[in-house]
């Protein structure tokens, strides 16, 4: 079970608003296999563990900690370990305590934590000669700079067409939804400008899916591993994930999907079928003709995640899951994004459904905000205008980013199993053994953030597994993996290794 669901909330209080706790054997699980290699300290160790999963949100900030004496008795450790583990959070800005009343995480300020990375063990570099960040924890892309400076000029000159205006369309922009409607009529879907709502980023959009379709207890049908922002919109829901494995061959099992539904009967279930994060996999068309006929049949709603689909990089880009059933169905919501082919920093996503859908879509988002920026929204009608030049571009540039990360894995990591994506932003490494929060952590320690394996699970899965992103420039990707060859040699690497079954992904 997932240890963080027996975490319970409790009223505010003192200038806390929203306050969760964990007990001592949740935390334990929670913490997982951290003990530290031979020759760190367990306090040091414990102590790196926690942060992880303050960083990489495993652990909720404002999460109320267990009493110093019943974790050191759930952990079978002294009581002074923990004390000291605290000590250093403390100090570092991750927990704060009131005293008699207990302590709770929290994350420093933002220099603070760059301080606190590089400060928690000794780092093998020199912070003079080189003391950035490596950031491969985020699967994202630098903007297009060239064509979002154009779009953003021809945006400026249009925008005293909308001046005369409120400004605010709850359900988009109708530029921009004719734009998006366009773009999947070109992709082999039939869709009309009333079937599109523009959302603030596809993050949104899956957030404002679950309020429609989704109440607290309800279960939702994942895929395992699956995009680790789904599973938080899942749970602050108040829904329970239930997660179906994908499989080392093919990816989805049509069969293991049918008997989930069958035998959970969820709420509604959530695939990325395009190059699929965190592993890359690309869904076939037999199966997504029969997720559409299953969705019919069952009448389970299907929420299509489509933020990586013009990502292709080695096959044709993939047709949309709706086109294999009626263009004006209901059971299927399509979630696309302008993120990762033009810019995050645009924050504009979008769903697409049948009419009467988005109608009632459009209804619930005023609880939520009033619509996005009309600004961006231009921008991003002109963007998408020009989808094409963009995605020869892009796929350029990350097809040799992809080839030169799997050949220096090759040469550095010889005992890793990366995948090898057809499409996306990053590839699933299969490192041989349930190191993957411990190599994140050690990473980290050496200059560059990684997203552990366990990130992309439910129950604290995928140990076994990193995802490593292609989206850092050469020199940049060259360096980041010399450091993290430093911190994968300084790994005691057999540490729990044998402990865990491998894991069935792509
Ligand atoms: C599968 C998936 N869905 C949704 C999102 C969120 O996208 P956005 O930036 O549009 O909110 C991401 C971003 O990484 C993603 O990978």
């Amino acid at each position: 079970m997932d240890p963080l669901r027996e975490c319970s909330e409790v009223g505010p209080d003192a200038g806390v608003s929203i306050e969760r706790r964990i007990g001592a054997h949740s935390f334990a699980r929670l913490l997982g296999d951290w003990r530290a290699p031979e020759g760190r300290r367990l306090a040091a160790a414990l102590t790196d563990r926690i942060r992880l999963l303050v960083l990489d949100g495993r652990l909720p900030l404002q999460t109320r900690m267990p009493a110093e004496r019943e974790l050191a008795a759930a952990l079978e450790l002294s009581r002074t370990t923990v004390a000291t583990a605290y000590d250093a959070l403390r100090a570092t800005g991750f927990l704060h305590s009131r005293r008699g009343a207990g302590s709770w995480t929290r994350l420093p300020a933002p220099q603070a934590t760059a301080a606190a990375v590089a400060a928690s063990a000794v780092t093998p570099f020199s912070p003079a000669a080189d003391d950035t960040l490596f950031d491969l924890a985020h699967a994202a892309l630098p903007g297009s700079a060239d064509e979002i400076r154009s779009a953003a000029a021809a945006a400026v000159a249009e925008l005293d067409g909308h001046l005369g205006g409120h400004g605010v369309h709850l359900s988009g922009l109708a530029e921009l939804r004719t734009s998006i409607a366009k773009r999947f009529t070109d992709r082999g879907l039939p869709t009309t400008a009333d079937q599109v709502l523009v959302t603030a980023g596809a993050q949104q959009a899956i957030a404002l899916v679950l309020t429609a379709l989704s109440g607290p207890g309800d279960r939702v049908l994942v895929e395992h591993p699956t995009y680790p922002n789904a599973l938080d919109a899942i749970r602050a829901r108040g829904a329970r994930a239930v997660p179906v494995a994908l499989t080392p061959d093919r990816g989805w099992d049509l069969d293991l999907v049918t008997a989930a539904v069958r035998d959970t009967a969820p709420r509604l279930a959530y695939v990325v079928p395009d190059f699929h994060n965190p592993t890359g996999a690309l869904m076939d068309p037999e199966t997504r003709a029969g997720l559409v006929a299953l969705t019919r049949r069952t009448s389970t709603p299907l929420v299509v995640d489509e933020t990586l689909a013009e990502l292709s990089l080695s096959v044709p880009s993939p047709v949309p899951v709706a086109a294999h059933g009626a263009a004006d169905s209901p059971l299927v919501l399509t979630i696309g994004s302008a993120s990762k082919i033009f810019w995050g920093g645009l924050r504009i996503g979008w769903i697409r459904s049948s009419a009467p859908i988005i109608r009632r879509l459009s209804a619930l988002r005023p609880a939520l905000d009033l619509g996005s920026a009309v600004l961006d929204q231009l921008v991003t009608a002109r963007l998408i205008d020009g989808i094409d030049s963009i995605r020869t571009a892009r796929h350029g540039e990350l097809t040799v980013a992809r080839d030169h990360l799997l050949s220096r894995l090759e040469e550095l990591f010889p005992g890793w199993r990366p995948s090898r994506p057809t499409g996306g932003l990053s590839l699933w490494v299969d490192l041989g053994a349930p190191v993957s929060s411990l190599l994140t952590s050690a990473a980290r320690r050496c200059g560059v953030l990684l997203a552990a394996g366990p990130r992309f699970g439910v129950d604290g899965a995928f140990e076994r597994f990193l995802r490593l992103p292609y989206t850092l420039r050469r020199e940049r990707m060259d360096i980041a993996l010399v450091r993290l060859a430093t911190a994968w040699n300084g790994l005691d690497a057999t540490a729990g290794s044998g402990e865990t079954e491998p894991v069935a992904v792509v």
